[in-house]
This record gives structure tokens, sequence and C-alpha cells, in this order.
């Protein structure tokens, strides 16, 4: 494996790191007193063409490795994890499948809108008695004489479907069983404006307050065969592929987070002065530091082994889950330690560094819970169960 960053992602890794410094960062903070979508950030982003980064060419894309994804994800997750959250749900979960199992009449529905930046990417996999345990899904997709999908049941924790650029999202539901009497799941594309599909008011959250999460609704909701995302009974594994991508800039996004927090205890104290010195000058403060930045040395070689993996089609379901589950794990130590540099600033909502210890947790819950994240990889090493 080659450290080094390839011309095309040290552009891309230039070009999101200016973005964050002068884009992301002095306009976010807006967002989360108004607590209104940032329309303007994604648009601005649209325009330099990373609505598109991972979307195939031929659909408007700019067709970037997961290397490129995750050194942007870094920089964008540093300027505003939020905006780290939206955009990666936009470029794994919300189009993986259309890209890899699509149908050439979607990918051309959809893709080129969504590579724009006109249409934002979402995903409905969870529901409120089926968030680590996917198998216990209850929302149902039934097969009607006339050939059509009744749908009914409701998802839960669904991010993106209520901004100005939703367009509806990729939904798995329970299709029927399977010959062995398990469940079945197929995956749907759901368009917004479909009649009996509805979606709920905005979640209050602990952190990420602008983030647009609420739940889904399905009341005898119709979509015609065209709307089905891959073979009948193939959306499990459709979605587990899914979330092997997901997880990796999951592990960037916290790994971007982390990034940030030590930037702001680094720069803190470097000029909080205390007993005559600034606290850096300090052995508890250096260590502090020093601890952190190794962290985010390793957890960056661990999302950059994962995506590696990928992009060269290597079994990598193991190495994202280790990626996602440890950079998250110390995304909250990391955050933990820069409020705590900063003291009693720490817990100011003044400093930075307050909103991202509440985003820690959430890194360590979305996209499989650390805990699942640790059953993924022991099974991976041959250790049974759940
Ligand atoms: N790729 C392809 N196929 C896979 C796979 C992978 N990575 N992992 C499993 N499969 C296949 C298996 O081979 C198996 O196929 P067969 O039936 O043919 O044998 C099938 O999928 C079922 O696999 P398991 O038996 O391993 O499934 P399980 O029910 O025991 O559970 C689990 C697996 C790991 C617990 C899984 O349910 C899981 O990952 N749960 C967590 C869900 C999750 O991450 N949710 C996050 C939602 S998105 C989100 O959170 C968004 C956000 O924050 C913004």
């Amino acid at each position: 494996m080659n450290f080094e960053l390839t011309e095309e992602e040290r552009l891309i890794k230039n070009m999101t790191r200016v973005f964050a410094n002068e884009v992301i960062i002095p306009q976010i903070d807006e967002s989360y007193e108004t607590k209104e979508f940032p329309l303007g950030i994604f648009q601005q982003m649209a325009d330099l063409g990373l609505m598109g980064l991972k979307y195939p060419e031929e659909y408007g894309g700019s067709g970037a490795s997961n290397m490129a994804y995750i050194t942007a994800m870094e920089e964008i997750a540093r300027g505003d994890c939020g905006v780290g959250l939206t955009w990666g749900v936009h470029q794994t979960l919300g189009s993986v499948s259309i890209i890899k199992f699509g149908t050439e009449q979607q990918k051309e529905k959809y893709l080129p809108k969504m590579a724009a930046g006109e249409w934002l990417g979402a995903f409905g996999l969870s529901e409120a008695n089926a968030g680590s345990d996917n198998q216990g899904m209850e929302c149902k997709a039934e097969l009607q004489d006339d050939g059509t999908w009744k749908v009914n049941g409701t998802k839960m924790f669904i991010s993106n479907t209520g901004t100005p650029l939703s367009f509806g999202g990729i939904f798995l539901f329970v299709t029927g069983k399977t010959p062995s009497g398990k469940k079945e799941f197929t995956s749907f594309i759901v368009d917004k404006d479909t009649p009996g599909y509805s979606i709920g008011t905005k979640f209050k959250k602990m952190g990420f307050d602008w983030g647009d999460t609420r739940e889904q609704i399905f009341e005898d909701c119709i979509l015609s065969d065209e709307q089905r995302l891959g073979p009948r009974g193939n959306g499990f594994k459709q979605i587990m592929d899914t979330l092997d991508a997901a997880r990796i800039g999951y592990a960037a996004n916290s790994l971007g987070m982390a990034v940030r927090c030590y930037d702001e205890a680094l720069k803190y104290g470097n000029e909080r002065k205390q007993f005559g010195q600034t606290i850096n000058s300090f052995q508890v403060t250096s260590f502090k530091l020093a601890n952190m930045a190794t962290k985010i040395e390793l957890a960056r070689l661990m999302v950059q082994k994962a995506a590696w993996m990928r992009d060269n089609n290597i079994p990598h379901t193991k190495e994202a889950a280790m990626a996602k589950y440890y950079a998250s794990k110390i995304c909250m130590e990391v955050a933990s330690e820069a409020v705590q540099i900063h003291g009693g600033y720490g817990f100011s909502e003044e400093y930075p560094v307050c909103r991202y210890f509440r985003y820690g947790k959430m890194m360590e819950i979305g996209e499989g819970t650390n805990e699942i994240n640790q059953i993924v990889i022991s099974r991976h090493l041959g250790i049974a169960g759940l």
C-alpha cells in the first residue's frame, strides 16, 4: 500500500481543505442557530463537483476512488461533521445500490440529478424495533396481482428526506419469506411524491441540530415494479455491502472531527496562560496532545487501508467495521480531551469543541453501533455469535 496521495487525491484534498476553511467553518454556525438546512453550503459543494465525487462519470460524476472520498471526507468533516454526515449518506448509503444494482432506466433517472447536487441521497433501513437487528424489520411490501407493490409500515431515524434537495430515497422492505422460512428483503427507490408515502417531523437531537432526521411513513403506498432496486430477495446483501462502504466514510467523518478537536485544543493551549505560561508548555497538556495525535494517526491508517481494500476489490467488511469502530471511539476520546484542555470554556457553546463532544456520541452510534461493529469483527475472526 502506497501512502502517498495521487495527484488527483492531492487536488481533492487541497480543494476540500480550502472549502472547509473558507466556506463551511464561517457559514455553518448560522445553521446551528436557525436549525435550518445549510442549502448554500451544499449548492457550493455542487458547484465544485463535490456532490458527484463518487458517482460514475457517465452519469455526470467524477468517478473518484474511495481513497479520494475519504481524503475529502476528512477535510469536510473537519469543517463540520454534520455536513460530512449528510454528504456521506449522499455518497454511499443513498447511491451505492443504484450504481451497483440499478437498471439503466433507474441510473438515468436518478444518478445525473444526484451527481449534480440537485437531489440528495437518502437511505431507509432502521425501524422503531429494528435498529441493530435488521432482521427484525416489519415494514412490508406485498406483491399485488397487477404486479405493483403495496407498502405499509414506518421507518425510523432516517436522514436527508426532508431537505430542500430531497427526492425520496432507497428503502428496504420485507417482501415475503425465503424457502428456509426466513424473512425476504428487497430494496426499492421511493420518490417523495408517491401517494401513501410521507415523512414525519424533524427529530430534536443531542447534537447535529440542523440535521434532517425523521420517521418515514408508508400507508398503502403503491410502488411500480420499476421502483424495485436489484433482484427480489437480494436487498439484505445489497444493504450490507453498502454499509461496508458507508462505514469507511463514517470512519473518515469521525477522523475529520477528531482532527478539528485536536487543532482547536492545540490552538487554545498555545494561547491560554496559567501559572505564568501557556498550558501547552506543561507536560500534562503536551502528553494529552501527543496521545490525541497518535490516535488520529492510527485511525487515519485504518481508514486508508479499508478504503484501499475496497478500491482494489479485496474483501473488507472486517476492516471497514474496525475503522468505523476505532475512528469513532477515538473521536469521542479526542473530543473529550479537547474539552478538558479548554477547561470551563470547553463547556461553553462559545468554543466549537463543546459541539463536537456531543457529536462524538453520534459517531459511536450511527452506521452500526460500535457494539454491532465489534460483532462483525469478531465473526470475521471466527468467533461465533452475537
Ligand atoms: N456484504 C454482503 N453480504 C453480506 C455482508 C456484507 N458485508 N454481511 C452479511 N452479508 C450476507 C450474509 O452472507 C448472509 O447471507 P446468506 O443469508 O445468504 O447467508 C446475509 O447477508 C445475512 O447476514 P447475517 O446472517 O450476518 O445477518 P445478521 O442478521 O446475523 O446480522 C448484523 C448482521 C451485522 C447484525 C447486521 O444486521 C447489521 O449490520 N446491523 C446494524 C445495522 C446498521 O448498521 N444500521 C445503520 C443504519 S444506517 C445509519 O445509521 C445512517 C446514519 O447514521 C446516518
